[in-house]
């Protein structure tokens, strides 16, 4: 017999009973040195986050990323991090063209080593989510500022501003629902806003520039360690600073999600414009 401790995965049952008792807290990850560190932490939920094609890659947007890329660091990730619950990122142009398409990069990503695929997109998206968990896939909706739409967008600006805006997103996040999400990251809407959309559905909402409101807190791990240049969002705070290791910012960032102390006001958007 074999003297190794075995830690079970969690699963999406004991994430939602964990979530009835305090808040989850996810981090994006890409390698299997800080996936071990992050669950030494006590990360929940780890994301490979399409955002590996700017914090790792040096691309100005996530467009470049394949599914290979996101399998490789999937599978790195996977044998890492013993406890978390894996969250992989379907990249720009995996899944939107039919759900078959999104069917068979999920299946990609999945035996890679995750236990969830992340689809970018609004109500449009409700079909594909819908194909995917009835085939065994468990999904997490995003919605908000989807970075993969960066050009339709016209950059990355805070969504939901206007009141047809809001209806629109308040919807999305019921037909995603509906169609069988079981999480959904909300990304840098107003936090009246996000606070609505929270309370509105019955899935693990995941905020990021948001509202304390939601079940969950997800962040890019380089933003928590302050790497990287460049102009930061709002949303970002640098948990190193005042911590002794790498280890402790990271835990610092979980008893700050779990008390509900992250995000404050100041990670957060106001009703207004500018805010
Ligand atoms: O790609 C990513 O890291 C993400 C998170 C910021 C939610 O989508």
């Amino acid at each position: 017999m074999s003297s190794h401790s075995y830690t079970p995965r969690l699963t999406l049952h004991e994430l939602r009973r964990l979530a009835a008792a305090r808040k989850l807290a996810m981090l994006t990850c890409y390698d299997a040195a800080f996936a071990a560190t992050l669950d030494a932490a006590g990360v929940d939920m780890i994301l490979i986050g399409d955002s590996l094609g700017m914090v790792v890659q040096g691309h100005d947007s996530t467009l470049p990323v394949t599914v290979a890329d996101v399998a490789y660091h999937t599978a790195c990730v996977a044998r890492g991090a013993a406890r978390p619950w894996i969250v992989a990122d379907m990249p720009f142009g995996s899944f939107q063209a039919s759900p078959g398409q999104a069917y068979a990069n999920a299946v990609t990503l999945m035996q890679a080593g995750s236990q969830m695929v992340k689809v970018e997109g609004g109500a449009e998206m409700a079909p594909t989510v819908e194909f995917l968990v009835g085939r065994g896939i468990p999904v997490c909706a995003h919605i908000g500022l989807t970075p993969q739409h960066v050009n339709v967008f016209g950059g990355y600006r805070v969504q939901g501003r206007d009141a047809g805006a809001a209806e629109r997103l308040l919807d999305a996040a019921q037909r995603l629902q509906d169609a069988g999400a079981s999480m959904m990251v909300i990304e840098a809407v107003p936090e009246p806003l996000a606070r609505r959309i929270a309370e509105s559905v019955a899935l693990i909402t995941i905020g990021i520039g948001a509202s304390v409101a939601c079940t969950a807190q997800v962040l890019v791990l380089h933003d928590l360690l302050g790497a990287g240049v460049g102009k930061r969002p709002r949303f970002v705070k640098n948990f190193l600073q005042g911590a002794a290791s790498l280890e402790a910012a990271v835990s610092a960032y979980v008893e700050d999600v779990r008390a509900g102390r992250f995000p404050g006001p100041e990670q957060v958007y106001a009703e207004t414009a500018g805010g």
